[in-house]
Formats: structure tokens, sequence, C-alpha cells
């Protein structure tokens, strides 16, 4: 059973629709890599499986099920016992999740003592040895500290010691690192994905880099204006993507060729999208069909929504 599975959800601001449809799954112990320029959803969807959705924000249609316990059903007394505890989200910017105001070692306390009553005492001890297990330097003076008077990257790590402190099930990483140089970079998404193996824990990470997520996912999704327009295995869409759209983000990805492509054009407004595909006024490929919307279709190695694939898989 996967650990988290989001099924045909629909948000709306209003009556703007922005995620129009976005179904993921995501196993024990697996990252799925959410992929895609910015403003195409991204935040959105992991906002509304923690039901953190901004003002205005309304899940219309859908199901969000963290193992089998259908979350868009329950109450919000009920989801602030699941919020922290079974699912944990962390942001690019860590003053999202660190109250500036508040000792380190208490914030992570709190959060552990609330969900799992071991005790004020107990759960300082916990917080130090967190702290330690994302190898914060001298964790127990670390613990005193506030927020602001750690460096960015020691920052992240206690983000990611709050986060795993509760032993979530399922942890959504909203682009944890893309405030960080690379080389820190490097270190965080390392530390992610050992805590990960350590506690089996799911992850999704959202990023607009490529190279963060082909160095870390294990299944990707492309987000393309509120949908996912391409699934399947990081292997497979790095290699062989088949939607024009993965290509061209790929494409450019800085790499060996010098010159670096862009895809032509903006992503469309919500409040003016295409007729039929929302990726066909920018690609090259485009034809008559693609008037209608494309369904995720079957091709060599992934599944795309584009009309290019029909056939392909005949
Ligand atoms: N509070 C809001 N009120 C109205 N519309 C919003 C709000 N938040 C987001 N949106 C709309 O939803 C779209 C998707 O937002 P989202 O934050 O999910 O994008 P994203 O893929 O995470 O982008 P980025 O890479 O820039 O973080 C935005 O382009 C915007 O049109
Ligand atoms: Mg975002």
């Amino acid at each position: 059973m996967p650990a988290l599975k989001i099924s045909d959800l629909h948000v709306s601001f209003g009556s703007t629709e922005i995620l129009r449809g976005i179904s993921l799954d995501v196993e024990p112990g697996e990252t799925l890599g959410v992929l895609g320029e910015s403003g195409c959803g991204k935040s959105l969807t992991g906002l509304a499986a923690m039901r953190l959705l901004p003002p205005g924000g309304t899940i219309t249609q859908g199901t969000i099920e963290l193992q089998g316990k259908q979350l868009t059903k329950i109450s919000e007394s009920q989801m602030r016992r699941i919020r922290g505890g079974e699912i944990a989200m962390v942001f690019q910017d860590p003053f999202t999740c660190l109250n500036p105001m508040m000792r380190i070692g208490d914030q992570i306390a709190e959060a552990i003592d609330l969900h799992q009553r071991v005790g004020s005492k107990r759960a300082k001890t916990k917080a130090i040895e967190q702290l330690e297990s994302v190898r914060v330097p001298a964790p127990e003076s670390a613990a005193r500290k506030f927020p602001h008077q750690l460096s960015g990257g020691q920052r992240q790590r206690v983000m990611i010691a709050m986060a795993f402190s509760c032993h979530p099930k399922v942890l959504i990483a909203d682009e944890p690192t893309t405030a960080l140089d690379v080389t820190l970079q490097a270190q965080i998404l390392a530390l992610l994905k050992e805590l990960q193996s350590q506690e089996g824990t799911a992850v999704i990470l959202i990023s607009h880099d490529v190279g963060v997520i082909a160095g870390v996912a294990d299944r990707i999704a492309v987000f393309y204006a509120g949908k996912v327009i391409e699934t399947g295995s990081a292997g497979q869409i790095i290699k062989s993507p088949a939607h024009p759209y993965t290509q061209g983000l790929l494409a450019s990805m800085p790499g060996e060729s010098a010159k670096l492509y862009s895809i032509p054009g903006q992503p469309p407004r919500f409040t003016e999208l295409p007729i039929g595909c929302s990726f066909a006024p920018r690609c090259k490929f485009q034809f008559e069909k693609c008037e209608l919307e494309p369904g995720l279709i079957a091709a060599n190695n992934t599944l795309a929504a584009c009309w290019l694939q029909e056939g392909t898989n005949a």
C-alpha cells in the first residue's frame, strides 16, 4: 500500500482552478520527485496534502489517502495530530517551520512531546539526540540557540531534525535546498537520503531543478499547469522523456552542451488556459488533435499526456 496516495485532486481559488486532477502516490522508503516550472502547482499539492492550503484555496474534488486514511474527510483537530506526526513538510525557507522567538531545542522538544507524549524532560533529551542525528555540531549548545544564530545550512539541518523528530511516514520536502550553495545542497540531500533509509520514510521531493530530482528521485512526476503531464521511473524520464515539455526541461538543464536551451514562451495563466493541451502553444510538435486535452497515454517507457504517444505502443 502506498504511504500517500493522491487521486484526481482539484484545488481552486474562487472560480479559478489551479490543480486540475493531480494523481500521484509514493511507497514507504521511496522518493517521488515532483518537477516543473514555477507556478505549475507543486507547492499547492504539498500544502493540500498537509491540509495547509492558503486562505481561499479549497479542495473541490479528489482524495488524499495517508496509509489508507482519508485526509480530505477528517476534522481539523484530527488533522492537527497527524500533521507533523505521520506527515511532515520542510520548506525552502526554514523560518516557515521554525519559530524565530523560540530556542531550537525547545521547538523540537515541543513537537516531540505533542505527538509522542513522552513528557517535557524526555522530549528535551530526544531533541538533542535528534540534532545529533542531523550532525549539527555541539548539539547541546545548538539546542539553546535561536534560529537566527545558526548558519543557513545549520538551520536547514535543524528543520530536517524537526521534520524527522516524530518519525513521519511521509515527508514532503518543498525545494529544501534551493536557497543553498551547491556543496551544502549536496550535503543536505545526502542527509535526507540517509534519514529516509533509516526510517523507511516515503519522500516527495519538490524541485524545479532537474539536477536535484535526477540525483535523488526513484520516480518522477512532471507537472505542467496544474496537471501531471508525464510520470515514470526516474531513469526512464531522464533517459527517454516522451513529453515535449519534459524533453524541453531536460534540454534546459546545464550540462554537456555549451548552449543552454530554454523552452520558448511561458506557462499559460490559469485564468486563460488554452483549449486542449495546455502545453500546445509552446510545443513545436503541435498538430490538430492537440485541441483536445490528452490524458496520460502509455509511451515507450513512461506515461505521457501527449497525443504523439498514441499508437507508439500499439
Ligand atoms: N494564495 C493564493 N491565492 C491565489 N492563487 C494562488 C495562491 N497560491 C498559489 N496560487 C496560484 O497557484 C499557482 C501554483 O502555485 P504553487 O505555489 O503551487 O506553484 P509552484 O509550482 O510551487 O511554483 P514555484 O516553483 O514558484 O514554487 C500559482 O501560479 C498561482 O496562480
Ligand atoms: Mg513552490
